[in-house]
């Protein structure tokens, strides 16, 4: 259905032609129109203007005086296709254990990957799309989704088919990324290489056959996997036509970023211990630094120094890492808070951050992040404020009033 969008107090991050992710001063920048029009046509973006300019069409109107539309939150790093929960590690880390420590007793991945493989693929399709759902109202309209607690053949690929159902019932943007070495599953703890021999040699080719993955992604850390996994994660997803996507720099620094970025890995995320030489080889490169600020919370683990990577003029972006271990929260306006209280980003860079370097960050570019002519109309819509800085300022608040979802309002 056509509508017309009126009154709209803030019209944010109006952009045309912005071909590449926004690093340097454009992270600064964000452009907007007060007291605009914005018309949506067959789902997308068709005219958006001054108020002054509106055109008089014979089509519903909605006056939206008061309030500041967004392009819907692009949240590019999620795993939120799990069973249970892990609340009862929370408490574990809340009486003195540590991350690693709970994974050391077979708790953390290991433990969301036991429940996924008792759990059918129905009640974990159940599961997972309240999740999305909740999301979506939250103002998440575009959002990637990894594999990584299935560790086995048959349960990764149940997570892939999970991911791929959303995708096609949801009118939200949904990109899939095959987590191809999350944890090393307890029977092959002496034989780490026969664990990716098999993730690579018989899961991804599956993967490929049936379409389910738009992107690989490895966890790179002490403990977990090292850098020549890392290299050959990338350079087989590549074979097969797979950008990575790669949890580098968690925990440790010890030069995962490098192998990402010599295999044109498309981000790095993560990224709480960050050396120089880090943010060098990011400034030379084409790769977009994810960072996850809802798992620093959570974990009370240091925040990625976005502010270096920014003065490096490295492309930032911010994502909620959405999953039962480190960070079990969807919600993207709590993360551009966070990004603004504890990182010191402004309200313009974070919302930068999440919204258009987002979508670039999940190929989505072209699509969706930005009030764009042509672009989907995938809309935020406030309640009345003075100014798009109040959601950072009102922390944990949810000021998203509606959401539109290829130019329909969104309710579960
Ligand atoms: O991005 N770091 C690795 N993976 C997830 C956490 C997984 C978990 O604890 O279940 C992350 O933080
Ligand atoms: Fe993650």
């Amino acid at each position: 259905m056509d509508v017309l969008l009126t009154d709209i107090k803030q019209l944010v991050q109006v952009r045309e032609g912005q071909e590449t992710p926004l690093r340097g001063e454009e992270m600064k920048q964000l452009p907007l129109l007060e007291n605009a029009f914005l018309l949506v046509s067959e789902g997308r973006i068709a005219a958006y203007g001054p108020m002054e300019q509106c055109p008089g069409l014979e089509i519903p109107r909605k006056s939206l005086a008061g309030r500041a539309v967004l392009p819907g939150w692009c949240d590019s790093h999620t795993h939120l296709v799990y069973a249970g929960n892990r609340s009862g590690e929370f408490v574990d880390r809340i009486k003195g254990l540590s991350y690693a420590e709970i994974a050391e007793k077979g708790g953390g991945i290991l433990q969301s990957a036991k429940l996924l493989e008792k759990t059918e693929e129905d009640e974990l399709y159940r599961q997972s799309a309240q999740r999305l759902e909740e999301i979506m109202t939250l103002g998440t309209t575009a959002v990637e989704i990894k594999s990584g607690y299935g560790l086995t053949p048959e349960a990764e690929l149940k997570m892939l088919r999970v991911i791929r159902r959303l995708k096609e019932n949801y009118p939200v943007e949904v990109r899939a990324t095959f987590l191809a070495a999350h944890a090393l599953p307890l029977e092959f703890k002496e034989n780490k290489s026969a664990f990716v021999d098999l993730m690579l040699e018989e899961v991804l080719p599956e993967v490929v056959k049936e379409g389910l993955a738009d992107y690989i992604d490895l966890f790179c850390e002490k403990g977990y996997f090292d850098l020549d996994d890392t290299e050959r994660v990338i350079q087989v997803g590549q074979e097969y036509g797979l950008a990575a996507k790669i949890h580098v720099n968690q925990f440790h620094a010890f030069g995962g970023v490098q192998k990402a970025v010599e295999g044109r890995a498309l981000t790095v995320d993560h990224l709480e211990e960050l050396r120089e030489e880090d943010v060098k080889s990011l400034q030379a490169s084409d790769t977009l630094a994810v960072a996850l600020p809802g798992c620093s919370h959570f974990l009370s683990i240091p925040y990625t120094p976005v502010k270096r990577l920014m003065e490096a003029g490295v492309p930032l972006v911010l994502a909620t890492d959405y999953n039962p271990g480190s960070a079990p929260s969807g919600n993207m306006s709590f993360v551009v808070s966070l990004a603004c209280v504890k990182m010191q980003m402004t309200p313009e860079e974070a919302i930068n951050a999440a919204t258009l370097n987002g979508a670039f960050a999940m190929g989505l570019e072209k699509e969706v992040g930005s009030i764009s002519l042509g672009k989907k109309a995938n809309l935020l819509v406030t309640r009345p404020l003075e100014s798009y800085a109040e959601i950072p300022y009102r922390f944990a608040h949810n000021l998203v009033e509606e959401v539109y979802i290829q130019g329909e309002i969104w309710n579960p």
